[in-house]
């Protein structure tokens, strides 16, 4: 059997025509455009692409957005308050504060400074608890988590009373997904196990999943033997295994490779995301869908 891969760059697609789409008809009936602010300290290379990319596609999907960049050397107080700005701005409803800080601030802080109602990353303790108590309390599920949900929804895979099982347990992957699958609701209902590094016999609960969600950073880690035939893999991992050139650009790039051993994993698998194209673009997607839902809850939409 060759299983059915499930593509992030397609999904993205749908979903960010589907963002456009709604941008447009509430700036026709409100005259209003959701707002999102990236704030860059510094010039780390990776999270310089990450934040281009973001503001790009909020440029996209018709988004008011600021790329707000600061010297690797700004002082905690400063930063924050740039953030109390953009707290008080009516036109913003994003803020994202891109992930790592220099060592010098500390990143709780400055993470605990962004009004929750504007914390589309979904990182601060508030919107944390919202994701917690489930339902109509939650405003901002966070990007990846969320982003891999939609994935098995639009895929059309049952989470009802499925067995699902995540390796991993982070704050940024791991837990949340785990308490999004558990949850009443769309694309969740399922019963849930988490397993990490110091769990005994991994492959023998990764053996009983029906959706297997692997968020370890170990590559190749889940081996086919590990997978029950049938089941959906979703490969969050992204992990740099070496350089390459480019066919395309002629420039060097890197070589990717997900936790789950994908060629042999997709004979056994009835679903699998592929790595690099699958869970990825979802992150960024959501990130969209996220600052549109802010919008939307300002204007009492939701
Ligand atoms: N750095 C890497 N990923 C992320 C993310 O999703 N959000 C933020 N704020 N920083 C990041």
């Amino acid at each position: 059997m060759s299983a059915k891969l499930i593509k992030g760059t397609e999904i993205r697609e749908e979903i960010l025509e589907e963002i456009t789409k709604e941008v447009a008809e509430i700036k026709e009936k409100h005259g209003k455009v959701p707002g999102l602010v990236t704030i860059l300290v510094g010039e780390n290379p990776a999270s310089v692409s990450y934040v281009t990319l973001k503001i790009k596609t909020a440029h996209r999907v018709g988004f008011h957005e600021i790329q707000d960049n600061q010297p690797p050397d700004i002082s905690e107080e400063d930063l924050l308050a740039i953030i109390d700005k953009y707290n008080k701005d009516d036109d913003i409803h994003g803020i994202l504060v891109q992930l790592p800080l220099p060592k010098h601030i500390d990143d709780k802080k400055v993470l605990n400074a962004i009004d929750p109602d504007k914390d589309v990353d979904g990182f601060h303790p508030v919107n944390v608890g919202r994701l917690m108590i489930g339902g109509s309390e939650v405003k901002f599920p966070p990007c990846t988590p969320a982003g891999i949900q939609e994935m098995i929804v639009r895929a059309g895979v049952e989470t009802e009373g499925a067995e699902v099982v995540v390796v991993g347990r982070s704050n940024i992957v791991g837990k949340p997904i785990a308490v999004m699958m558990m949850q009443k609701g769309r694309g969740a209902n399922s019963t849930v196990t988490v397993v990490h590094t110091r769990t005994k016999n991994l492959d023998e609960h990764c053996k009983r999943a029906d959706i297997l969600i692997v968020a370890a950073g170990v590559p190749g880690l889940v081996k086919p033997e590990w997978i029950k035939p049938g089941a959906c893999v979703i490969d969050v991992g992204v992990n740099r295994v070496g350089e390459k050139i480019s066919e395309k650009t002629g420039k060097k790039v890197a070589i990717l490779r997900g936790d789950v051993d994908f060629e042999a994993a997709k004979e056994i698998a009835g679903y699998i995301t592929p790595v690099p194209g699958g869970v990825g673009p979802m992150t960024i997607t959501m990130l969209m869908k996220n600052t549109l839902n802010s919008l939307k809850f300002k204007l009492g939409l939701m």
